[in-house]
């Protein structure tokens, strides 16, 4: 009686489990390029074999397991290397499957078959991959501002603000989305600057499913700085920047100096050494020992988990101290010059009054003049 009762219950249990519909529709969302696991379980016996299957790309075989170990023979090309199952698991009804490198193509139905001497199961994983808005980047070139994100999963959405608001800088948007082998999407977006509107901050929201990040950009303000001690500011706001990241870069692509977020020292890159002097609590760069070398634009990126402040601010280098000393020779020079002609024409004048006899007493008091102003 006893006996029988186990083996009905067991029956029961298998039934149960190769129908249990909970199993059937687990969903998971993956992270591109990282590493992700497939849950299975099964009811634990002997004889344990496993097929993990991709049914969206017609049922390619991902995994394969029996005679206790692993049957890679005849595994998807696309797979290897890239699968393991949780070995010391299996035997305590484990069959979850472990992938890694996770692509986009890696998205869709899996099946888990698992047989045992007790029961057969399969059941049925979805898998989502996201590649979330890592960056957003702004960029003034001229009239035009434009907005970029790449690598995203899946197609994104990108949308413009400004503040105050303005629907003026609007008229003239166009978006453009490229996807690439990996299947992720890149886009971008401009804007032509409206001479009617000045002084907005301009933002660009990227959104897709996991994620949205915005960046604001200033509109382009111009410096005039001098070969000593020039500060550069960074951003309007004055928010603790200890939640940020901080980034200088010069002419777009050099970077200056940068700071994480939880390291308060700053990296300076070896060729700004000389000409940094300091960062500010709000992140303002003190430059000093500039040349014309130096001119160009700054650009302060602030990052935080969700967005970029971006300030770029166009550096004029006024001539400095050196120019200054230039200023100065010339100057004498031009005086030492306007002298000595001066001198010049009063000996010639001297010289053509002197033949006059009728004016030989003027004359006279006019050379004692003359010399003791030439040679006093
Ligand atoms: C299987 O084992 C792995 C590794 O310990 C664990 O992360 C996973 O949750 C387990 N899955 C099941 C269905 O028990
Ligand atoms: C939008 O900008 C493009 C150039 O980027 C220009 O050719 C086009 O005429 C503009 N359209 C409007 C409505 O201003
Ligand atoms: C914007 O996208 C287009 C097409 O996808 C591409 O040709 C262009 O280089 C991109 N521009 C920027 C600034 O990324
Ligand atoms: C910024 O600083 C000024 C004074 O320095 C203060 O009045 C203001 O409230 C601050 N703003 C923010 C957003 O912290
Ligand atoms: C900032 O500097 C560190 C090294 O100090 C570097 O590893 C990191 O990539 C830099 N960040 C950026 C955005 O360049
Ligand atoms: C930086 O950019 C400015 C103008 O955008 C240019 O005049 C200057 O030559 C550039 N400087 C360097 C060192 O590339």
């Amino acid at each position: 009686m006893m006996v029988v009762g186990c083996s009905v219950s067991l029956v029961v249990w298998s039934f149960l489990w190769t129908l249990s519909p909970a199993e059937g529709h687990a969903e998971v969302s993956c992270v591109f390029m990282e590493s992700c696991i497939l849950p299975c379980s099964f009811q634990s016996s002997t004889d344990v074999v496993i097929f993990w299957i991709h049914v969206t790309a017609g049922d390619t075989l991902v995994h394969s397991y029996y005679h206790n170990q692993d049957q890679l023979g005849r595994q998807d090309q696309r797979f290897r290397g890239r699968t393991s199952l949780f070995k010391d698991q299996i035997s305590g009804g484990n069959a979850s499957l472990q992938l890694t490198g996770v692509q986009v193509q890696d998205q869709g139905r899996y099946k888990c078959y698992t047989s045992t001497i007790a029961a057969n199961k399969e059941s049925f994983i979805n898998l989502q991959v996201d590649a979330p808005v890592h960056k957003v980047d702004m960029e003034q070139e001229e009239n035009r501002i434009t907005c970029s994100s790449e690598g995203i999963y899946p197609e994104p959405e990108l949308t413009w603000s400004t503040s105050p608001p303005s629907n003026v800088a609007f008229k003239n948007t166009t978006s453009r989305v490229q996807q690439t082998e990996q299947l992720l999407y890149n886009i971008n977006s401009s804007l032509i600057l409206s001479d009617r509107v000045t002084d907005l901050v301009y933002s660009c929201t990227v959104s897709t499913r996991s994620n949205r990040r915005r960046a604001t950009l200033r509109e382009l303000t111009s410096l005039d700085g001098s070969s000593s001690d020039t500060t550069i500011p960074c951003s309007a706001s004055n928010t603790s920047l200890l939640n940020f990241s901080l980034v200088w870069r010069f002419n777009h692509s050099r970077i200056i100096l940068n700071r994480t977020r939880t390291s308060v020292p700053y990296t300076v890159s070896e060729e700004w050494r000389q000409q940094v002097k300091g960062v500010s609590e709000s992140g303002s760069l003190t430059l000093q020992d500039l040349s014309l070398k130096q001119e160009g634009i700054y650009t302060c990126e602030l990052s935080d988990d969700e967005e970029t402040n971006i300030t770029n601010t166009l550096l004029r280098i006024e001539e400095g101290s050196q120019t200054g000393v230039t200023r100065v020779i010339v100057g004498l020079v031009v005086g030492a010059i306007f002298v000595v002609v001066l001198a010049g024409l009063g000996v010639r004048y001297y010289k053509r009054k002197s033949h006059s006899k009728e004016c030989e007493t003027r004359d006279k008091v006019w050379k004692q003049t003359f010399d003791s102003a030439m040679n006093p």
